[in-house]
Parts: C-alpha cells; structure tokens; sequence
C-alpha cells in the first residue's frame, strides 16, 4: 500500500453519494468517450442496489479517492450474469456455468488512477473486496488482452471461462475469469 493512502470500505448509501468522484477515478483510469459516462454512472448507480453490494476505496491523504472497487452477489435477473450464464452454458455446458454461476461474488469494477498505479493498491483492493465471503467463487470480466489487470487476476488465482467474448456487437472482446475464493496468491 502507498503510504499517505488509506483504504476503507464504503457502504452503499455512501459509494452513491461519492458516484462522482469514483466516475472521476474510472475516467483517468480507462480512458473512456465522453459519451459513456452517463450511462456508467446510471450503472453504478444501479448496481449499488444489488444484494451483497460491497464497495472499497482507497484515498489519499487528503480524503480523496484514488482507487476504488466494488462487487456484489451475482444473480439471475442481472444482465452481466444472465450474458455470462448464457455463453458459459453453451461452451461449457448446464453444470459448469452453474458451478461458477449458482452461487458467486461479481468484481464489477477495479480501478486505479493512474499516479497511484503499480504500487499495490489494486491488488490489496482485490483481496480485500473478495475477502471473508460466503460465497465460494468470485468472477468478472475484462478485456482479453494481456493488460495489468489481466495480469494481477491471474495472479489471484484467476482462469479464463470465457475469451473473445463480445457483450454486445460493438464491444471489444473480452475475457470472463473466476477464481475460488478467497483468492490464492499463485505468484511463483
Ligand atoms: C489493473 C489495475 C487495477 C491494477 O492496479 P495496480 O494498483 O496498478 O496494480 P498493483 O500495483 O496492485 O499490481 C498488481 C499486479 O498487476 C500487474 N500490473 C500492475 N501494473 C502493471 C504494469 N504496468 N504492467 C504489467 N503488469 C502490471 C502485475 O501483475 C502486478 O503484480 P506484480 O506487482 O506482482 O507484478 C490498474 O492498473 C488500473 O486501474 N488499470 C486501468 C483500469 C483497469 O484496467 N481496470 C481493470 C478493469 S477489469
């Protein structure tokens, strides 16, 4: 963990309230078109409605927020899920995706602003958000290029269920990955 920074857990009322700030840690970290923004905020608005919602960010010394991450219980009815469930049952079939899918913990979002980037903090972001969990496995998604973040969730133990896996017609392909929790450090 950088010094000068802490990290705290936020519940849901607050993580609403300080959408803005997140949007702006997601925006200097993805690098997104402007015209996304709403959109991604109405999600993580929506999200935050979700059950088991749990959300961590990381602030600097002067209480603002440089990093941030949060997920929830997956379930039928959430549009991640039901795509996922989709496309892991026709590959992999009925008892696989359900083995992933029937009880998990969904990392929708993992972001650091860029200064604060490779010194830690999205890994401790990860273990954290993932620890003392019921449920045992945890997914997400992610571009299938091999990113730093590709890196840090293989290296929790993460594996592929899914590559060039296109959520809608103009997406960039992406991977699905989970991991049986709590994560392992597989670092060799
Ligand atoms: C991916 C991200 C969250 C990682 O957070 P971070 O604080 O920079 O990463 P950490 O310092 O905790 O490093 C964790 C691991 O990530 C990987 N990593 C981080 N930065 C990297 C880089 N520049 N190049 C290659 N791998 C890198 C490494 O595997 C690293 O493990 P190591 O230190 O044992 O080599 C951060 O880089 C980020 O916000 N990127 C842009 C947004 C994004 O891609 N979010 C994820 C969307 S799914």
């Amino acid at each position: 963990m950088s010094p000068a920074t802490t990290l705290t857990e936020l519940g849901a009322a607050r993580f609403v309230m300080a959408i803005d700030k997140m949007l702006a840690v997601y925006t200097a970290a993805m690098n997104p078109a402007a015209s996304q923004l709403a959109g991604r905020r109405s999600i993580m608005a929506r999200h935050a409605t979700n059950p088991g919602f749990r959300a961590l960010a990381v602030l600097d010394g002067d209480g603002e927020p440089v990093a941030f991450s949060y997920g929830f219980h997956g379930e039928s009815g959430q549009w991640w899920h039901d795509m996922v469930n989709y496309a892991l049952s026709s590959s992999a079939g009925a008892a696989e995706a359900g083995h992933w899918l029937s009880d998990s913990f969904e990392v929708a979002e993992l972001h650091v602003t860029p200064a604060y980037q490779h010194q830690g903090l999205g890994r401790s972001l990860l273990y954290r958000l993932t620890a003392d969990l019921d449920e045992p496995s945890a997914l997400l998604s992610t571009h299938d290029s091999e990113s730093p973040a590709r890196h840090l969730y293989r290296s929790a133990g993460f594996v592929d269920l899914l590559t060039a896996f296109r959520f809608s017609g103009g997406d960039p392909p992406y991977a699905v990955m989970g991991a049986a929790l709590p994560l392992r450090d597989v670092r060799s």
